[in-house]
């Protein structure tokens, strides 16, 4: 018999269930993601550098990144920062060999942490509910069966309700909206695991000037996107509504990066017949560097921060 739920528990059985997408699946396989790029973690690194020296170079700075997929930034990260950086994955999946020893690896959010919190592309994974106007005009939970066929449920009621109104309105039949508080409540964890430094989460997202009428949900496997169909056979992520994010600051990539010194320039051609491995190697970091900064793409993801006393 179908079994029509809500969104949040479709998309939580299908991601991080028994066999859910997540327990089996490796992000890079299917997209690819800002922390998967080195030249970002070079990025990544002066920001730390930046937290590090605004808590005055404590004797342990800690760097925990949520959400670590396969542990590529961390990777990365550990040949840049000095022994003092503790550096700390927290995953569902379990550690990957070829990572190196010095990163930890743990299935829960630290806490006292003193130093950099950074989620990539964590919160738009977040399960959450949909909302839909039916034909009469009522706002009601969108349902969903494994095969991915939808209808109206419940009316929309209580605090699923006060947040539509105040963040994402929704009147006209067929118009569509995630309802955001998950990815409220995971912002919150991130931030009160911080005691001081900064706490960073970067995702895509829009915010109450652009919502999308149809709402974002989206699906992805192997590099394509496909129909969200919750049977734990594709990646299902939504849009953060990021001005609905309680954080200190929201700004886009392109901007947070260029003050990291993003986009870097073409090497010169002279380099070429110098040192040709070496202009390869900077011409690749030139042309991942222009597609962290693109602004029609990862360049117009958005960085959401807050900073705990002395972080920047
Ligand atoms: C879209 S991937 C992003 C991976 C990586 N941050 C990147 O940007 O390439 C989201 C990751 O978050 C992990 N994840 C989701 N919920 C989590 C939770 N509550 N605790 C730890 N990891 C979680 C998933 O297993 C998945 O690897």
């Amino acid at each position: 018999m179908t079994q029509f739920t809500r969104w949040s528990l479709a998309m939580e059985r299908a991601l991080y269930g028994p066999g859910g997408f997540y327990r089996r699946e490796l992000p890079r396989h299917h997209f690819s993601t800002s922390a998967q790029t080195p030249v970002f973690a070079e990025a990544v690194a002066r920001l730390a550098e930046e937290v590090d020296e605004g808590l005055g170079r404590p004797a342990v700075f800690d760097v925990v990144d949520v959400g670590a997929g396969n542990g590529e930034l961390l990777g990365h990260l550990a040949s840049l920062l000095d022994e003092r950086a503790r550096l700390t994955a927290v995953e569902l999946r379990p550690k990957p060999r070829d990572l190196p020893e010095r990163i930890a690896w743990s299935a829960d959010v630290p806490r006292g942490v003193t130093g950099l919190v950074i989620a990539c592309e964590l919160l738009d994974n977040m399960p959450c509910d949909i909302a839909v106007v039916d034909e009469s005009g009522e706002v009601r939970y969108e349902e969903v069966d494994e095969s991915g066929e939808t209808r109206p449920g419940d009316p929309v009621t209580g605090a699923d309700a006060k947040w539509l109104a105040e963040w994402w309105p929704i009147r006209e039949p067929g118009e569509r909206a995630e309802i955001g508080l998950p990815r409220e409540a995971k912002w919150r964890e991130l931030a009160g695991c911080a005691e001081t430094g900064t706490v960073l989460a970067i995702d895509y997202g829009h915010t109450s000037a652009a919502r999308p009428a149809g709402g974002t949900l989206a699906a992805f496997r192997g590099g394509r996107g496909v129909r969200p169909v919750p049977d734990g056979s594709c990646d299902i992520t939504a849009h953060v509504a990021v001005d609905a994010i309680p954080c200190e600051q929201v700004r886009t990539q392109r901007e947070a990066l260029g003050e990291l010194g993003l986009p870097v320039d073409r090497p010169p051609l002279a380099l070429a017949y110098r040192d040709p491995t070496g202009y390869a190697v900077e011409l690749a970091r030139a042309s991942a560097s222009a597609r962290l900064t693109a602004r029609s793409g990862l360049g117009a993801h958005w960085w959401m921060t807050t900073s705990k006393a002395g972080g920047r």
